[in-house]
């Protein structure tokens, strides 16, 4: 699997499995019908120090065998999580295709990420919506460091549980 920059021909194909993953309404607090544009936007068209990632399937790795070479599987998109003197706080999202979850691929974009942050200079970095439901991403997140600051009670309107919790979680960078 490389990890490498997104490119703007990478959005298709990010769309494809993020469009699904919104429409779920189980791990992002998006609106369920966001708009593709707005989706764009968000995940490609923001400036520095805001930066995006793909991994994209090599032969030889653990992806191969499942799909041809050169697919994108996943994506994260890095921002600051707030403007200003808030700034050196970075933010992350993540989307896997489900194509190829359970095969490490949400692992080495969450170490990738992390690194990008710290090169990018910033001081830590921390997710504001954690569902708590969303117990693999909890333990991915927590075996990169993270640990939650706290957790919003009944924050998450889950389309099956209900309400639920939203962890906030923090890792302090090393740079
Ligand atoms: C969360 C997500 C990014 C994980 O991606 P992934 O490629 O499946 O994760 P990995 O294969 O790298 O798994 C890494 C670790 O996460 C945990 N994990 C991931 N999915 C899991 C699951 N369904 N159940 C239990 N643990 C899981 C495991 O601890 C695993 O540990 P290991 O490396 O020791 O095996 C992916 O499921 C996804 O895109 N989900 C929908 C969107 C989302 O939830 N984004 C995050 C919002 S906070």
């Amino acid at each position: 699997m490389r990890i490498r920059d997104a490119e703007a021909d990478d959005w298709p194909p990010i769309w494809a499995f993020a469009r699904p993953i919104i429409a779920a309404g189980e791990t992002y607090p998006w609106p369920r019908d966001t708009s593709e544009a707005w989706a764009r936007a968000y995940w490609m068209e923001r400036e520095r120090p805001a930066s995006r990632l793909v991994a994209e399937t090599e032969p030889g790795d653990g992806c191969a065998g499942v799909a041809e070479s050169g697919r994108v599987a996943g994506t994260v998109e890095i921002h600051p999580n707030l403007p200003g003197q808030g700034s050196h706080v970075a933010n992350a999202g993540f989307m896997v295709d489900p194509a190829f979850r359970g095969r490490g691929v949400g692992r080495a974009l969450g170490e990738a990420a992390l690194d990008r942050a710290v090169k990018d200079g910033f001081h830590a970095m921390q997710f504001n919506a954690v569902v708590e439901t969303n117990t693999g991403a909890v333990k991915l997140w927590r075996s990169l460091g993270f640990e939650t600051l706290a957790t919003v009670p009944e924050g998450f309107r889950h389309p099956e549980l209900g309400l639920v919790g939203m962890h906030i979680m923090y890792k302090l960078l090393e740079s």
